[in-house]
């Protein structure tokens, strides 16, 4: 029989005791084990049950040309249940050591699930720290569209970079790892000297060191540079991001003061410079249009060409790869700036209700092109409904395969009727009620679930409350048909 058996045989026979006599109070908790997962309809292991994560503070140490990762990861969660022991997500790399409370605790791993057991079962309520000492090479997780995520190197030891839509961040650090749990963040990167470390939120403090022998030494000739980085406003675990590299790094402000910082792979910097210029000015529309920008910096990282197959809306601080030029690379940022209102600020409650991240983010370049001299967003509508590839080059995908709030399966939270088919919505719902009710609906729903998170029938109910219409045959029709839409 193994300690914690006896252990819990030993409690139970206090608790029996103190049954007997009457007696209560006392420090004895019978916890459960929290789930392996929240069920997402898509990923039912991501994520984990009987607790929230209220912070992370990871500690990451990088050397980008061994590839090797050392970090310590600190997370403050709050039990929702006793626990006996609860799991977090982690995928690869080694798990040295386990604390809770301070005092070391057990743990075992099956497949990305990591069971922690701490020494004391955890009081329903009760605050709790967790410290884990990781490392190792970590390693990308193929998403079921087929696209990398998770950890990536750039090419030619050049640095790399943590993604995680969906399940990604699982493969750099463990965590609580579905949209459901924002947390607020501290990330702290330590690099070779001549590295930049780039992640979410502000630059507290950038300090150079002399090597201690750390994995990032190995490249820096003993010399390390350590980056603080703090988001201060709740972050879903998918939107945390590291940037490695050695990256051209420009910082300024918004018309309104908005702080921002900018890392551009150099052999980018030249090609971005246009679109990067405007960045500010789109962060401001933003505000303009869908009501305060959500987050206290924001800004851009420019990957060398190739390291992503995608633009990611980290928060913040999106991550595209490649110089974005002309009005595709311009609508490719505002679309990733936009998904701070829409997916980063308002976060989908599951992966099926993707439409509200994508479909807002679609829409907003239709509107960016209507209040900058291009096609309307009616315009764009009809180029969808037309197959029109002049109008908008994305119209000719097929965007009536499946209705945006039921996509198939996990394969399809990606899909092209998520995008397209999902801003068209938006479109029908202007159509209905005008424009007034139209963006007083944008901002209200920006506004009423800022930092939280939100589901298809709380937009759907939302948006009947709001304008004061009957959209049932939009939803109907758009959103949950089968069939391909008509002209309306
Ligand atoms: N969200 C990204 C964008 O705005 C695209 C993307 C990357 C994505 N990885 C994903 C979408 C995984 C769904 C699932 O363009
Ligand atoms: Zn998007």
């Amino acid at each position: 029989m193994d300690h914690r058996v006896l252990r819990r045989l030993a409690a139970s026979a206090v608790a029996a005791l103190f049954a007997l006599t009457g007696c209560t109070g006392g420090g004895v908790v019978e916890g459960r084990p929290g789930a392996s997962g929240v069920r997402d309809p898509f990923f039912p292991k991501a994520g984990n049950g009987g607790y929230q994560v209220e912070h992370y503070d990871l500690d990451l140490d990088y050397d980008p040309v061994g590839g090797r990762l050392h970090a310590t990861a600190v997370i403050t969660a709050r039990a929702e249940q006793a626990l006996s022991s609860f799991n977090l997500d982690l995928s690869g790399l080694q798990v040295e050591r386990v604390t809770v409370q301070g005092a070391g605790a057990r743990f075992n791993r099956t497949g990305n699930e990591l069971t922690v057991r701490p020494a004391e079962d955890l009081r329903r309520g009760e605050v709790f720290r967790t410290e884990i000492d990781y490392g190792g090479k970590p390693k990308h997780v193929t998403d079921p569209d087929g696209s990398r995520e998770g950890w990536i190197p750039l090419a030619g030891g050049q640095g790399a970079v943590g993604v995680g839509e969906p399940v990604g961040s699982m493969a750099w650090f463990p965590g609580n790892h579905h949209p459901s749990d924002k947390a607020t963040y501290d990330i702290e990167v330590t690099v070779p000297k001549g590295y930049e470390a780039v992640s979410n939120g502000e630059l507290r403090s950038r300090t150079d060191e002399p090597g201690d022998g750390g994995a990032a030494d190995a490249a820096g000739g003993g010399g390390r540079t350590v980056f603080a980085w703090r988001s201060a406003e709740p972050m879903a675990s998918y939107l945390a991001t590291v940037a490695v590299g050695k990256f051209k790094v420009t910082t300024g402000k918004t018309p309104s003061g908005i702080p921002v910082h900018t890392a551009v792979a150099p052999g980018e910097a030249a090609a971005s410079a246009p679109v990067l210029g405007r960045l500010p000015e789109m962060v401001e529309w933003g505000s303009g249009r869908f009501g305060p920008y959500p987050f206290s910096s924001t800004g851009l990282i420019v990957l060398p060409e190739g390291t992503l197959g995608y633009a990611l809306e980290t928060q913040t601080r999106p991550v595209i790869s490649g110089a974005p030029t002309g009005e595709e690379g311009e609508a490719l940022v505002l679309h990733e700036l936009a998904h701070q209102w829409f997916g980063d600020s308002v976060s989908p409650k599951s992966w099926k209700d993707m439409w509200l991240n994508e479909g807002f983010a679609t829409y907003a370049e239709w509107l960016w092109s209507e209040d900058h001299g291009g096609p309307s967003a009616q315009q764009h509508f009809d180029a969808y409904l037309a197959g029109d590839t002049d109008v908008d080059p994305a119209a000719g995908s097929d965007w009536y395969a499946f209705p945006p709030a039921a996509p198939p399966g996990p394969k399809d939270i990606s899909g092209s009727p998520v995008y397209g088919r999902g801003a068209m919505v938006l479109q029908r719902i202007r159509q209905e009620v005008g424009d007034e009710k139209f963006f007083a609906l944008v901002r209200g729903w920006a506004a009423d679930h800022r930092h939280g998170n939100a589901s298809t029938a709380d937009f759907t109910a939302y948006a009947q409350e709001k304008t004061g219409h009957d959209l049932k045959k939009v939803w109907d029709v758009w959103l949950y048909g089968k069939e391909r839409p008509k002209a309306p």
